[in-house]
This record gives structure tokens, sequence and C-alpha cells, in this order.
């Protein structure tokens, strides 16, 4: 059996300071195989820095997954092309950096993890998520398949499923930052809606709640802020049968300060 911790959207210190707080705890109650988490908000809410890259391979993570936000701090273009345990969505401009196929071997297995994103409310996309997985499938051809669907509509992300569910073990949803309840299996496939941020929680999706009523209500341009409360901690754990290749669990974990 192979077992998958995925940890959802990380947002900002408080998101990153949640992420080594309960990894420990984790660590010891799943003993999980393999580490994978969605950082495309870890620095202050937007994208990723060197520096927070490092950090999160030394906390143990064997893949980082992102998100439209992907490119949003310039620092991003100087170690992209180098950081093997990064991915970005294979259908999101510029297409030319970084990678968006990550393989390790396990137990044996070849296991790919793969990142797009959505087409609904979402900028900057090029080709739909259904053709740019087909690609990244048939390039990197793997025993086990995860999929980080980094995308706003659940009507998309349940579309996505329906359609990879026989050919891949593993889809999660990232990007709505709020946790969905319907964690199931379909088929060979462990899927949930939305897996939720590792983030500031009572804010509004990890942004700062003053400033985003400003913004809302009074139509105001405000700066990009980081709640500095506490996180919420949202995760899924997958195991996979490694004989028939089918995912057979899937359980939500959200921890609350
Ligand atoms: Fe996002």
């Amino acid at each position: 059996m192979l077992r998958v911790l995925f940890v959802g959207d990380i947002v900002g210190k408080q998101g990153r300071k949640a992420l080594s707080k309960h990894l420990p705890f984790l660590t010891d109650k799943y003993n999980y195989d393999l580490l994978i988490i969605n950082g495309e908000n870890s620095a202050h809410g937007k994208g990723i820095t060197k520096k927070i890259y490092d950090y999160f391979i030394d906390l143990g993570v064997d893949c980082i997954t992102m998100g439209n936000h992907t490119f949003s701090k310039d620092n991003v273009f100087s170690f992209i092309d180098d950081a093997q345990k990064l991915i970005r969505p294979a259908n999101l401009e510029p297409e030319n950096y970084g990678k968006s196929a990550h393989i390790v071997e396990i137990k044996g297995k070849k296991i790919g993890i793969y990142n797009v994103c959505g087409n609904i409310f979402m900028e900057n996309t090029t080709k739909t998520p259904f053709e740019a997985l087909e690609k990244l499938l048939e390039k990197y051809p793997c025993d086990i398949k995860i999929v980080d669907l980094h995308a706003e509509a659940t009507s998309e992300k349940y579309a996505f499923m329906q359609y990879f569910k026989k050919e891949v073990q593993m889809i999660v949803g990232t990007h709505t930052h709020i946790q969905t309840a319907d964690e199931a299996i379909f088929d060979n496939c462990a899927f949930i809606c939305d897996v939720g941020m590792t983030g500031p929680y009572d804010s509004v999706l990890g942004r700062d709640t003053d400033e985003v009523l400003t913004s809302m209500i009074d139509k105001i341009k405000t700066k990009y802020t980081i709640s500095t409360k506490e996180a919420i901690f949202s995760a899924v754990v997958v195991d996979i049968d490694l004989s028939d290749l089918k995912a057979i669990n899937i359980e939500r974990i959200q921890i609350r300060p």
C-alpha cells in the first residue's frame, strides 16, 4: 500500500508555521510514504520564493504543487527550472518555465504527481485541464498517478474526475481554500473537490478581513495583506493498493486553531 498525505494551500507565514507544527504528529499518526503540499500561496499569499521552497524541502516535503499564483514573485524565474520537487500547472502561462510532473519511485512503483489548473474563473490558462493532463500522462507514464487540479468550480472538478477516474488514482482539488466534505472513491480514484487551506482561519480565505471588506464594500483598491490570525490545517490522507493500482481510502483532516 502507498499512503499519501496531501496538505492544502499553505497561506503565508501562519500557514507555514502550522505545517511545521502539525507534521510531527501527523507523521507519527499516519506514517505516510509521500508528502505533497500546495505551496502557491506560501509567500505572503501569492507565489513562492527560493527560501520558502528550501524550507519546505527541509521539512521533508516530497513535492510542492502550485497554481495561478506560480509566477507572482519575480524571484521564481531564477530558481523554478532547478527546483526538482516543484511542479506548476501545465496549462498556465507562461508554459516554458519549470515542470508539471514529478516522478518518484516508492516500493518498486513509479509514482507521477501532476499539476493542472481549471479554466473556469481562472486567468492566464491555455489548454483545458483535460487536454493538459492527457498530454502529461502520455509524456510521463507512471504506475500511480496523482493530480492536483487547481480550480475554482466544483462542476469542472467533478467533470475532470469523471473523465480520469479509471486512469488516475488520486485527484485533489485546490485553490478555493475551503475544504469540501465530499471525499470519496470513484472507480480507481480517490477524490475531493477541495482539500482546503492551511492558513489564517478567522479571515477571508487567508486574507486580512478588514482589507477585504474595504475593497468589497467601498470598492477601494487595496494591497494584498495576509491575516495574522492563527491557521487552520487542512489535508487528506489517501491509501492506494499497489497490487491492483486502485485507491482504497480517503480521509479528510482539518485541525482548527
Ligand atoms: Fe489559487
